[in-house]
């Protein structure tokens, strides 16, 4: 066996791009146990009643055959939850990381450089990567506000095919404003992203956007909202960039299942509504909560998460402890010099909240 590890092993090495050898595969932590405070999930699953007529649609499907291609039903039900009118098209995604990835290849080439402010949603720079493209990431100020002077600057030197603005931004849950993001997007000389991953937890609303820029397109997802398991992103935009965009998508990329749950979501979106602005309520208590505790620096956030920074070199210890007590956040100390002695906590039920607030008061002291 060890001379077919060794085979394979001088095989893979001959034949794999070396910039992908020398890459990690993104790292999903094992959350079996552990209150999952860690990846911007909703808390909350559907209502006994609405699961029952759920797992009945589910039981009338015929997988034996393929998807529909293009997903219509789903996109019906988007534009109406959404408010997205018919002079947009519409494209789906595994996910809308699966969407980034598409549009990346769309515009990738030998020279082209992806731009994004940093730290921002890591997808960015890993499919740069995956695609062999440049990446510049543009720090933010040590506040997290966005460097509009230097992302002009870079914009002007690097002529970026592709920009990406997470609003809110993930990891930092703010927004950047409009005046800012509007000057980006005119210096902008190719297409410009905006990733409203989080939508459903803030005022801010850049689909109306659309009708300003000819190099816009608004990106975003049922991931936060209480869907995370389906992976349904969502791109809009003007027909003949989805056009260009869908011819990179793989055939029947969104499976019956997840067309039909969508489908089926879609129609009693209400629910995910009146979750989506507990969350939003409950942000605001566990804001307070944490504010309250020694050494901790709490950001606002519009999104279903909350940045906070420790005290020097604690994060680790912080991150350790919780996990030992049975949570899970993230931590981002390490992942971007500005994310230094940083954690990113997932708003939760009131149980969950509570129970990250005690241990938290237990491990502060
Ligand atoms: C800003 C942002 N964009 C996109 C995504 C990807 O979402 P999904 O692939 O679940 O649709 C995330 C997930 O964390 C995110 O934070």
């Amino acid at each position: 066996m060890s001379d077919l590890r060794d085979l394979v092993d001088t095989q893979v090495q001959r034949w794999v791009r070396t910039d992908i050898q020398k890459l990690a595969a993104y790292p999903v932590p094992d959350a079996t146990g552990l209150i999952k405070l860690d990846a911007m999930e909703n808390p909350y699953t559907w209502p006994d009643a609405l699961r029952h007529e759920w797992a009945d649609w589910l039981g009338r499907t015929d997988v034996n055959r393929y998807p529909h291609p293009d997903a219509p039903k789903v996109k019906a039900g988007l534009r109406e939850v959404m408010n997205i009118g018919e002079e947009w098209d519409i494209l789906l995604g595994n996910g809308s990381d699966e969407l980034i990835q598409l549009i990346a290849m769309a515009l990738a080439g030998t020279g082209r450089t992806i731009l994004a402010p940093e730290p921002s949603f890591v997808m960015y720079r890993m499919i740069a990567q995956y695609l062999d493209m440049d990446y510049v990431g543009v720090p933010l100020t040590a506040n997290f506000e966005l460097d509009l002077e230097t992302m002009l600057a870079k914009i002007e030197r690097e002529q970026p095919a592709l920009v990406f603005l997470a609003q809110p931004n993930n990891p930092t849950g703010n927004l950047w404003g409009d005046e800012k993001l509007r000057r980006i997007i005119e210096a902008a000389p190719g297409l410009v992203v905006l990733d409203e991953a989080y939508t459903a937890f803030t005022q801010a609303d850049y689909l109306g956007w659309l009708e300003d820029y000819p190099n816009l397109l608004i990106m975003r997802t049922l991931s936060k909202v209480g869907l995370a398991g389906l992976r349904l992103g969502i791109l809009i935009g003007h027909p003949s960039w989805i056009e260009q965009v869908n011819k990179l998508r793989l055939p029947y990329n969104i499976n019956s299942l997840t067309q039909l749950t969508a489908t089926f979501a879609l129609e009693h979106f209400e629910v995910f509504e009146q979750q989506t602005r507990e969350l939003v309520t409950l942000r605001s208590d566990l804001y307070q909560a944490l504010k309250a505790l020694p050494g901790l620096t709490v950001f606002e956030s519009e999104a279903n998460f909350l940045l906070v920074r420790t005290e020097p070199g604690q994060a680790p210890v912080i991150h350790q402890a919780l996990k030992d007590a049975g949570i899970l956040i993230k931590k981002l100390d390490g992942a971007h010099p500005l994310l230094a002695d940083c954690l990113r906590i997932n708003v939760s039920s009131p149980e969950e909240n509570s129970a990250l607030v005690q241990a938290l008061q237990g491990i502060l002291g």
